[in-house]
């Protein structure tokens, strides 16, 4: 199988804290500050103890109607951070213009309006191929590795190879989903298998993201030549609970068994 990618050790965690920002935006939304002593929780804060406990990286979603992350919140997490910052973007020249101003290590582009999407999960790259090619080709130049947040589809992986992105992310929510449905859920996986078979043939550096928990886990990570994978919602759930620490610590070892 010839390959530019080569699957490389343990699997990195992305740790996804836009739900820390939906908490806080659930009390203090009117807010004008992102933090304060009595702004809480602070997103940016939990990142950083997120990355003291061994997160590999921090993913955040400044979504245009700013429901949760801010965009001071990602001014604050470039400048505090010392794992790279993974910036989830609409593609939109707003966005574009931020994402260079912000310089994250690296940017997954994802769907945001409806009118933008085919399925109510991944992009279509392959239907907004100019549109998405005009904004890889602006990041790649800009040097951030950019990834497109896809289906686990032939043609939208073979549309994000031609438009020149190094990295894909596969959805893995409509596997989440079928949790509770046996032949669903093995179909969802083989798609997801199949799909990092096929990028891994294309070259394409392979992410995993969305839906992913401490009991999907162990079938998720039957999905061959993963890079890293995008984590928040039950990470986030669970440091509630056992603790940051604890939270991260636990599923990088589910993810990496072993190692
Ligand atoms: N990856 C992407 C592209 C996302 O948009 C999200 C958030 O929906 C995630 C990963 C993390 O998903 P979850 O919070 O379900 O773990």
């Amino acid at each position: 199988m010839k390959s530019g990618a080569e699957p490389r050790g343990p699997i990195f965690l992305g740790l996804n804290i836009d739900h820390c920002a939906t908490l806080r935006e659930a009390r203090y939304s009117a807010d004008k500050r992102e933090h304060g002593e009595m702004i809480e929780p602070d997103p940016v804060a939990f990142a950083l103890a997120a990355e003291r406990a061994g997160a590999d990286g921090i993913t955040v979603h400044p979504r245009e109607d700013t429901r949760h992350i801010r965009r001071g919140d990602v001014r604050r997490l470039r400048k505090a951070l010392q794992v790279p910052l993974n910036m989830e973007m609409a593609c939109t020249d707003d966005m574009i213009r931020f994402a260079l101003e912000i310089r994250p290590a690296a940017v997954c582009v994802v769907p945001e309006r409806r009118e933008e999407v085919t399925t109510e999960g991944g992009l279509d790259a392959h239907g907004h191929r100019d549109r998405v090619a005009a904004c890889v080709t602006e990041m790649n130049r800009a040097g951030i590795a950019t990834s497109l947040f896809i289906e686990p589809e032939p043609r939208q992986i073979d549309a994000a190879a031609e438009v020149g992105a190094p990295v894909i992310e596969l959805h893995t929510g409509a596997f989440a989903n079928a949790w509770y449905n046996s032949s669903k859920r093995a179909e969802e996986l083989s798609k997801l298998v199949a799909a990092a078979e096929r990028a891994f043939s294309l070259g394409l550096i392979i992410n995993l993201g969305h839906g992913i928990n401490y009991t999907n886990i162990r079938d998720v990570r039957r999905v061959p030549y993963v890079h890293e994978m995008n984590i928040g919602h039950s990470i986030i759930s669970r440091a509630l609970f056992d603790g940051v620490s604890d939270a991260v610590q636990t599923m990088k070892r589910l993810m990496n068994p072993g190692l």
